[in-house]
């Protein structure tokens, strides 16, 4: 079996085209343009890639974009200095801090602070909760975008066994509680496998979808796929590459040439989930915006 390649970008474009249409008409309707206020912690290169893709993305969706950089020396106190700001700015309705933050940094109390009605991100313990128990939420946009791909795949997860590798609070736990609600995209029986997993490959085996989001390259290979499975890699990973000209190469969490012979479809990395990560980010921010109205 040669797997299917889910191509994150063509369902982050459309979804994208809707969110420019929407913003379009709620700029003519009301003149509010959306607005995300992005603040950056230090220099890691990653991070700095990923705030790069997101602001580009608000130029190209004609929305309004604000940057705020802080050094990697950065105190608790000038970062929340940066979040109220943008907490008290009437021309930004979405707040986004990028993580991971450096270490001198209470990144509980740094997303505590964010106004839940500007947490984009859907990262405050109000929006968590209010996922949770199913109230109306911003919610993460990675674990969103996924389900997002999943339906436009045709791929059904109702009543199926969705197997999660990764227990993180951005991508892990939130995407198999969307995996399991009562939703469309959801109503799956999930399990949740992490690092004091002591067989992963027991568990992996038996997905008919898996989600795998670990930081690790090669976490799953083809083998620990069962056959026909639809497998979405969440990894992003740099490694090594001289023949490459940035001198490295991206690779996901999941070994990409054995999965493509076991699993009925896959997502690349890149072009998989990430395209859609900034889709639902954009979709938050409108929707930030348009709820703005009703204050
Ligand atoms: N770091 C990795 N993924 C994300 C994300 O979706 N949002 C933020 N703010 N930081 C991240």
């Amino acid at each position: 079996m040669t797997a299917r390649i889910l191509d994150g970008k063509q369902v982050a474009k459309r979804i994208s085209e809707e969110t420019a249409r929407q913003a379009r008409e709620l700029k003519e309707r009301t003149g509010v343009v959306p607005g995300l206020g992005v603040i950056l912690v230090g220099d890691d290169p990653a991070s700095i890639s990923y705030v790069t893709a997101k602001e580009r993305a608000c130029a190209v969706l004609g929305f309004h974009s604000s940057e705020c950089r802080l050094p990697a020396t950065a105190t608790q106190a000038e970062l929340l200095k940066a979040i109220h700001q943008f907490n008290n700015d009437p021309a930004i309705h979405g707040i986004l801090v990028q993580l991971p933050l450096p270490r001198q940094i209470d990144e509980h109390a740094a997303i505590e602070a964010i106004n839940p009605d500007k947490d984009v991100d859907g990262f405050t313990p109000v929006n968590v909760g209010r996922m949770l128990i199913g109230q109306p939420c911003f919610l993460p946009c990675t674990p969103h975008g996924i389900i997002k791909l999943l339906i436009a795949s045709g791929i059904e997860t109702k009543g199926q066994h969705a197997v999660v590798v990764g227990r993180s609070n951005i991508v892990g736990k939130p995407v198999a509680h969307l995996l399991m609600r009562k939703a469309p995209g959801g109503n799956a029986t999930v399990t949740v496998c992490h690092t004091a997993t002591p067989d992963l490959a027991e568990f992996t085996r038996q997905a008919d979808i898996l989600i795998v989001a670990t930081g690790r390259p090669r976490t799953v290979t083809g083998a620990m796929i069962k056959s026909g499975a639809a497998v979405i890699d969440v990894g992003v990973n740099r490694v090594p590459d001289e023949t490459a000209a940035k001198g490295y190469r991206l690779v996901g969490d999941v070994e990409f040439e054995s999965a493509c012979e076991v699993a009925g479809s896959l997502t690349p990395v890149p072009g998989g989930v990430g395209p859609l990560t900034i889709a639902m980010l954009m979709c938050n921010t409108l929707e930030a915006a348009q709820r703005s109205l009703n204050k």
